[in-house]
């Protein structure tokens, strides 16, 4: 199986104005605590690990030559950017409305700071590589899945649809400089395994912390139902096992998941209504 970045496609970032409403509804995502704080979950986690994202795809950003991954690299630190400031902006919300996501945060930044002293560029590049992984088959499934913000406070799923253009625009970014710096299919699945248990944990432990908080937390009709939304039988992830495992293969390259035509609606939707911010 091939697969390669479509030739001339452009990474740009765009600042829209969300303009988040204030206070945010506690849950925006439909009166559905579950919905709402496995979002928030995600939000939580992505100023320190877009940053980490950034840094490790810059740090081997001199020894690339082709011109079109280089602009493509430039492209994609500023989306990251992007996003990393309108999700504090998001977190300061959460914030607002009594969550401790300094404490959340704080493990995070203790991890991220473990694996930049210790794990080599190449293994901190396959980390990113897997994750963002992980955020593009979700963006994929958000953009083509009502049901993932059905009912949603419309900003709000306004700014999770602007994040998922963004994520499919640019998930092929780290893995090109991967390959062209290292290309070990064992490194980047190794990294794979360690990330999904990462990201999986961090982002229970944020829906956790934030149920608990509400006094939701031994609500079992919230677990049932937001169990039965993740992974019943039309749940929102259960589509993505396959893509997922994609990844393990050694001929893996995230454009064999050809969704262009879903890059292509959803820019109707942004560029064509929202100012768009130069790199
Ligand atoms: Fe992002
Ligand atoms: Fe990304």
């Amino acid at each position: 199986m091939t697969g390669t970045t479509p030739k001339g496609l452009e990474i740009r970032p765009r600042r829209p104005e969300f303009g988040l409403p204030q206070p945010m509804p506690r849950h925006w995502h439909g009166g559905d605590a579950f919905k709402s704080h496995f979002f928030d979950a995600m939000s939580v986690l992505f100023p320190d690990g877009e940053r980490f994202f950034i840094d490790s795809v810059r740090h081997f950003r001199e020894r690339i030559d082709d011109p079109l991954l280089k602009e493509q690299i430039r492209g994609f630190i500023g989306q990251e950017g992007h996003h990393s400031r309108e999700h504090i902006d998001y977190n300061n919300q959460l914030r607002a409305l009594g969550y401790d996501i300094d404490h959340l945060e704080r493990a995070l930044r203790r991890r991220l700071a473990f694996v930049r002293k210790f794990l080599s560029p190449q293994l901190q590049l396959a980390a990113t590589t897997a994750v963002e992984h992980l955020t593009a088959i979700m963006a994929d499934a958000l953009l083509r899945n009502p049901r993932w913000l059905e009912g949603a406070d419309p900003t709000m799923a306004r700014l999770w649809r602007w994040h998922a253009l963004e994520e499919t625009e640019h998930k092929a970014v780290a893995f090109d400089v991967y390959q062209q710096v290292c290309g070990s299919p064992w490194l980047r699945r190794r990294a794979m395994l360690q990330s999904t248990i990462f990201f999986t944990k961090d982002t229970f432990l944020g829906l956790v912390h934030m149920l608990r908080r509400d006094g939701l937390l031994w609500n079992w009709r919230v677990w049932r139902d937001g169990l039965r939304w993740l992974w019943g039988r039309d749940g929102i992830l259960r589509p993505l096992v396959k893509a997922y495992l994609e990844f393990y293969r050694r001929d893996f390259h995230p454009w064999q998941h050809d969704n262009l035509h879903l890059v292509e609606q959803y820019r109707r939707e942004f560029d064509a209504t929202a100012g768009t911010a130069g790199a």
